[in-house]
């Protein structure tokens, strides 16, 4: 990002109750091998003869993560999440399923954006991020203009990004900022394709508790 301000706090708690002894453990066992780099990187080098690279922003409890990892053992995966106890469970998610192509950034996703050389990854999962619904706070949205231009930055012609939410005000802000990015095209067709979850979509937690305002709605990305 080229602002010389750090962007607003996006998200909510870093930490909420004690992390169970086991993912604390894998916290410290497991997460040092699987941290991505802070410096610039190439991410399809975080793994050998990785196909193509896919990034998920503000995993949660990372199932999504995990489930699409894998159906994809071929693809390096990296996700990036600030909440420790949402790092923590993902972590047992990767243990558990013995997923090789997993990497994490347990921090702010825009700081990872910023290492990331342009056109480096094929796909970029934003799902249900933080409402921020009261308008005083929409600046803390994750999406903004700036970080809309470095999500079509990172991606690869031909990449794509999907976005979902189920608060209608969000919706609406991100599909216009989306559609005033240059180099994004909207895929839409009919109004099933943002309303029906994708055939490639996994559930997430947060989607399952349905605490918006509307059904969720998925706005599936295309970098031309
Ligand atoms: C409402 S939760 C949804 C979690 C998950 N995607 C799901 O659907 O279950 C939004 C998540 O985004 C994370 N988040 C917020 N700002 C972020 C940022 N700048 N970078 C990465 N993750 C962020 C939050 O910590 C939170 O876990």
């Amino acid at each position: 990002m080229t602002s010389s301000h750090p962007p607003l706090r996006s998200y909510g708690r870093l930490k909420s109750r004690p992390i169970k002894p086991r993912q604390a453990a894998l916290m410290d066992t497991l997460l040092p091998s699987l941290r991505a780099p802070q410096e610039p990187f190439e991410p399809r080098a975080l793994m050998a003869g990785a196909a193509e690279a896919w990034l998920e922003i503000g995993f949660g409890g990372g199932e999504h993560l995990a489930a699409q990892a894998a159906k994809r053992p071929e693809v390096l995966f990296i996700g990036a999440e600030p909440f420790q106890n949402g790092v923590a469970s993902a972590l047992r998610h990767i243990h558990e399923a013995g997923l090789a192509n997993v990497r994490v950034h347990d921090g702010d996703a825009r700081e990872l954006l910023a290492r990331l050389p342009d056109a480096s990854l094929e796909r970029i999962f934003v799902l249900f991020p933080d409402p921020w619904p009261k308008a005083r706070h929409h600046k803390r949205r994750l999406l903004q203009r700036d970080t809309a231009a470095e999500l079509a930055r990172v991606l690869k012609p031909g990449g794509r990004l999907r976005f979902a939410s189920d608060w209608a005000n969000y919706v609406d802000w991100s599909l216009e900022i989306l559609t005033a990015t240059p180099g994004l095209r909207w895929t839409a067709q009919r109004a099933a394709d943002w309303r029906t979850p994708p055939a490639d979509h996994v559930t997430t937690r947060y989607e399952e508790k349905r605490l918006g305002d509307c059904a969720p709605v998925f706005l599936d990305f295309v970098k031309g």
